[in-house]
């Protein structure tokens, strides 16, 4: 994977322009991705459905490709990542996990795997890729591990109870957040937060200027983050060892304030 660049504005014209320059190959399949998402947003003016949109004609076209793998090959990898990372840092079977934007399970079916009978919950915005994310689980006959897999409208939990969840794992789609969606989402993950538990996200690091493209990718500074994090009384930290993994985005790991 090449060197991340953390400083080049995605939606600056002139990065653009220089970008369709440098690959002709890929400037056709970029414009019609901006033409339906452009539809989408008209139809669908609020971001959640309008994402659940882009993941609805995504997933029909291809699952793996949906949550960002270009190959099985890819998906397998990523989540082996994910799943290795979490191993390393202290997931033990009888903890229970909260994935939010569990996709198809990418690395959900490796949890759901380790994870004692019960303790995996999956959430998503996608009816669509949750659909797909039972296919994994019988392609990996894991049905006796009894996970639970939930579409939901936002991330206020509501439904969930208190101080339950050891870890909350959520990866790539704070990259696919606008602000708000995060702020909510720290606005209220404290509370299913069990004491000693821990919330790790990725999201696309900028140093530069915070900006998004299509809607569909949003990049921010690590001290946005990490503030929102602490105005809703949790402690917020940069994960450094994650950056030595090739992966284009950062780590950021919450917990209760203080539990650091
Ligand atoms: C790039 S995929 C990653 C899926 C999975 N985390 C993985 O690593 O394979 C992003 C997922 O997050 C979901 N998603 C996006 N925004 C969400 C939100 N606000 N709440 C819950 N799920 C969301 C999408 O539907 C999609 O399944």
């Amino acid at each position: 994977m090449p060197a991340r660049n953390v400083t080049v504005n995605r939606a600056a014209l002139g990065h653009r322009v220089a970008y369709a320059l440098r690959h002709p190959d890929r400037a056709p399949r970029h414009l019609a991705r901006a033409a339906r998402d452009t539809w989408l947003r008209y139809r669908w003016p609020d971001h959640i459905s309008y994402y659940r949109a882009v993941m609805r004609s995504d997933t029909r076209a291809d699952p793996d490709a949906a949550v960002g793998s270009r190959s099985h090959e890819r998906w397998l990898a990523l989540g082996s990542m994910q799943f290795d990372y979490l191993i390393g840092h202290g997931l033990r079977p009888g903890h229970r996990m909260l994935e939010i934007g569990c996709g198809n399970l990418r690395a959900g079916w490796r949890f759901i795997g380790h994870l004692e009978p019960g303790h995996y919950y999956g959430i998503d915005i996608s009816p669509d890729i949750l659909a797909a994310a039972q296919d994994t689980l019988v392609r990996h006959g894991l049905q006796d591990r009894l996970p639970t897999l939930t579409p939901v409208r936002d991330l206020k939990f509501a439904f969930l109870p208190d101080a339950h969840f050891d870890v909350v794992h959520a990866h790539s789609v704070f990259s696919h957040s606008p602000l708000p969606v995060i702020d909510e989402c720290l606005a209220h993950v404290g509370r299913v937060l069990a004491p000693g538990g821990w919330f790790d996200f990725t999201f696309d690091r900028t140093e530069g200027r915070e900006h998004q493209v299509l809607r569909e990718d949003f990049y921010y500074r690590t001290e946005t983050l990490i503030a929102l994090a602490e105005q809703h009384g949790l402690t917020a930290r940069f994960m450094p060892d994650w950056e030595d993994l090739p992966h284009g985005q950062s780590k950021i790991r919450v917990t209760h304030g203080g539990g650091l």
